[in-house]
């Protein structure tokens, strides 16, 4: 596996790939990688030909008081997955190289990432749009993979990306669980056994919510409420960010359930935030 942390390097080596007719694709992460990563990269190793995959805690995407101190980080871990992974280049920038002294321009997009998380975290969905624009220039894959654990910033992406004009095809892969339900996050690692005990409610409460929407009719409201009702029982220790049940591309809210529906959640467990998503309608 190639390891490069200089932009050019990645750059010259992904055109010489595509001038011999080889697709490229790209999976950007954090790092501290878990099977929802892995399963990015696998889809990505079947269906390209070269597969790049970066590693590189954000700055910009996290905001004043949140984890960007304490994120965890583990390369020679990540390193060693990787190589398992069969991945051919890893790509580590440096925060200076990527965000250079007086960096003053920002990728916004101003209606899907409004929303949601949006909302709780100003300026996240900036940090990331910026980023994954940096990274689309760096690297020039021809497509990039990308989790629906995150559906907002896959919304977000998309529409950059189209709004944009890249030549980059954006894929959305499906959420990795545990075999309890609770989907895979790097921020797992900061619950307590207490809280790891109860943190698979938070998806079996969005479960609750599908079965209310089969048997008690079709207002998100009452539907919301079977959740929350839930999450009292079975995950006091949990405090809910946000509910909301939304159109799942336009990410708009919806009174009343009669087409595709999405309902997603951000939860405070201790010291960590979780987010999870599940679709209530097709
Ligand atoms: P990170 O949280 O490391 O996630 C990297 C990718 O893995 C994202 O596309 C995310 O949606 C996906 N992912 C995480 N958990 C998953 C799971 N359980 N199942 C399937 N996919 C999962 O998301 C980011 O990093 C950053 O915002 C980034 C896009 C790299 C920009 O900084």
């Amino acid at each position: 596996m190639l390891r490069f942390e200089e932009h050019h390097a990645v750059r010259q080596t992904v055109r010489q790939w595509r001038s011999e007719g080889q697709t490229v694709g790209l999976v950007p992460t954090m790092g501290f990688l878990h099977q929802g990563h892995l399963s990015l990269i696998d889809w990505a190793r079947a269906h390209c030909d070269r597969v790049v995959v970066s590693i590189f805690v954000n700055p910009t995407q996290f905001s004043p008081g949140e984890d960007l101190a304490t994120y965890p980080v583990d390369i020679e871990r990540d390193v060693s997955l990787l190589v398992q992974a069969n991945v051919d280049l890893l790509y580590i920038p440096d925060t200076q190289e990527m965000y250079r002294p007086g960096h003053s321009t920002w990728v916004v997009e101003e209606n899907v990432g409004t929303g949601l998380c949006g909302a709780d975290r100003p300026g996240h969905f900036r940090g990331v749009a910026t980023v994954v624009c940096k990274l689309f220039h760096r690297v020039e894959p021809d497509l990039a993979v990308f989790g629906e654990k995150d559906w907002q910033q896959l919304a977000v992406l998309r529409r950059m990306v189209r709004d944009l004009d890249f030549a980059i095809q954006i894929v959305g892969r499906p959420i990795v669980r545990e075999e309890d339900g609770l989907a895979l996050s790097s921020r797992n690692a900061y619950l307590t056994p207490e809280q790891r005990d109860q943190a698979p409610a938070l998806f079996a409460g969005l479960q609750v919510m599908r079965q209310a929407l089969q048997m008690e009719g079709s207002e998100s409201a009452g539907i919301k409420q079977e959740a929350l009702r839930f999450w009292k029982r079975h995950l006091p220790l949990g405090q809910v960010e946000y509910l909301e049940i939304v159109d799942p591309e336009s990410l708009q809210p919806l009174k009343t359930i009669h087409g595709p529906a999405l309902a997603a959640v951000a939860m405070r467990l201790g010291r960590a935030r979780l987010i999870d998503n599940l679709r209530l309608m097709e």
